[in-house]
């Protein structure tokens, strides 16, 4: 058996992104001559939904743009938390930062209070993508020397995420001999570049050197989330759990929130798939271009699995499925009887409806989850083997931290002859590594 750790990788699913971007032929230096003064609207296939961009501000006279660009990434779902340099605060002001936002802007390295309601590792691990705009001059020099003495500095050291700059300086400070060696060292290490471009700037001079205009910069934001790994391919997920009833006010169910089935469903729709999520009673909302189908019970949710299951390439069960139903259903409120003590309620089982899906003869590839209090592993595998399943995804809900309705989550996936840790990271980040690690084993199409 084959035991593979890749719990910092799987932390920053985005290194994946990273090795990608340091191949030369995968180079996006999205630097350009064309000046944009349109705003149009982005592609409605970008997308930041459940992103967490860490955006970057340094002192430039840029920075007065820099709101609109933290506006425009939440307008493509984003959440985005801000990091201001000192010299940023000089030409706007941190609360204009929250205000549009809607978190507090973090600035300073050495301070107590920010620490405790994030410390700046933990920052740096919830970013799934780091954005400098404006990115000065001063600032590339200190970002090409490493320099962590600062918090932005601190942060970009500490981040496995990809990421992007926007340069914004007058145009002989750009075409400097040194800005453009420390370019040259940033962008050999597989950070990318969105600008600038050029046109008229605020010191009277033309040239290149204006800060991207925010729509494109949040366009080439989200196109670090673009890959094509399921191109072509449907997935069909099931999430949240499922509601047996007992009679029309009570029924029997369980915990699960279906975050972890809908950031799958986010993750396989940016991965490329078409993608049907069939799902039980959850308060969450799904990305447009998802096909949803909300269910009930077990019998509802096998009925829309098996409707939809002939097209499928992959099918992940990440539903929590009532493993009993109640043998009668009353058709009325069962009523308390006068002196009654007790009460009985006779079950049976409920179809499995991952393992009917395996058992099928031309079936997709069949992945599962076991949410497991105790023997995580033991139980996770037999679980495995009986059902037929490819992999199975083995997390602890003992946990209070990680599992049900939390939005951190830290597995193990095992197949046949592997097995993968993950360790702990968002439900998002999670949902993207283990989409790569199943599209990595999906037959080749037709
Ligand atoms: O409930 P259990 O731990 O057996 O669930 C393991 C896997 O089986 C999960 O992927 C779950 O979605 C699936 N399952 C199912 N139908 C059931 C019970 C579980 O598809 N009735």
């Amino acid at each position: 058996m084959r035991r593979i750790s890749i719990v910092r990788a799987h932390c920053r699913p985005l290194q994946f992104y990273r090795a990608r971007r340091c191949l030369p032929a995968q180079f996006r230096a999205l630097s350009g001559n064309n000046r944009m003064t349109d705003s149009p609207s982005p592609s409605p296939l970008q997308s930041l939904r459940n992103k967490h961009i860490l955006l970057g501000i340094t002192g430039g006279i840029a920075a007065y743009k820099s709101p609109d660009l933290v506006r425009r990434m939440r307008d493509l779902g984003a959440d985005v938390r801000v990091v201001m340099s000192r010299g940023a605060c000089e030409f706007i002001t941190p609360l204009t930062l929250q205000a549009v936002s809607g978190n507090r802007v973090h600035s300073e390295l050495l301070d107590a209070d920010a620490e405790a309601a994030m410390g700046h590792i933990e920052l740096a691990r919830w970013a799934d993508a780091v954005v400098v705009a404006p990115a000065t001059a001063d600032f590339l020099a200190r970002a090409a020397a490493g320099r962590a003495d600062d918090l932005l500095g601190t942060l970009l050291a500490a981040s496995d995420a990809p990421l992007l700059l926007a340069p914004a300086m007058n145009q002989a400070m750009w075409r400097d001999a040194a800005t453009q060696a420390n370019v040259g060292q940033l962008v050999a290490r597989g950070v990318q570049l969105a600008g600038p471009d050029s046109g008229d700037q605020a010191c009277g001079d033309t040239g290149a050197g204006r800060m991207r205009e925010p729509h494109a910069i949040a366009q080439a934001v989200a196109e670090l989330f673009a890959n094509k790994m399921l191109s072509g391919r449907h997935v069909l997920i099931t999430a949240g759990p499922t509601r047996e009833a007992i009679d029309p006010v009570r029924y029997l169910s369980n915990h699960s929130s279906g975050k972890m089935g809908f950031a799958l469903a986010d993750a396989a729709l940016e991965a490329g798939a078409s993608v049907t999520l069939v799902c039980g009673p959850v308060a969450l909302a799904s990305n447009p271009r998802v096909q949803r189908v909300d269910v009930e019970s077990a019998e509802q949710m096998l009925e829309a699995v098996l409707a939809d299951i002939d097209s499928a390439d992959l099918f992940i069960g990440a539903a929590a499925v009532a493993d009993f139903r109640v043998a009668k259903n009353s058709a009325q409120k069962i009523k308390k009887q006068h002196g009654q003590t007790g009460m009985t309620l006779e079950l049976v089982q409920n179809p499995d409806i991952i393992a009917t899906v395996a058992k099928r003869a031309a079936k997709p590839m069949v992945v599962g989850f076991a949410a497991e209090t105790e023997q995580l592993l033991k139980h996770a595998r037999a679980k495995l083997e009986r059902k037929g399943l490819d992999m199975i995804v083995a997390n602890d809900v003992s946990r209070a931290d990680i599992g049900f309705g939390a939005d951190a989550n830290e597995a193990v996936l095992l197949s046949r002859d592997q097995e993968i840790e993950l360790g702990k990271c968002s439900k998002g980040q999670l949902a993207r590594h283990l989409i790569k690690l199943f599209a990595q084993q999906l037959k080749p199409a037709g």
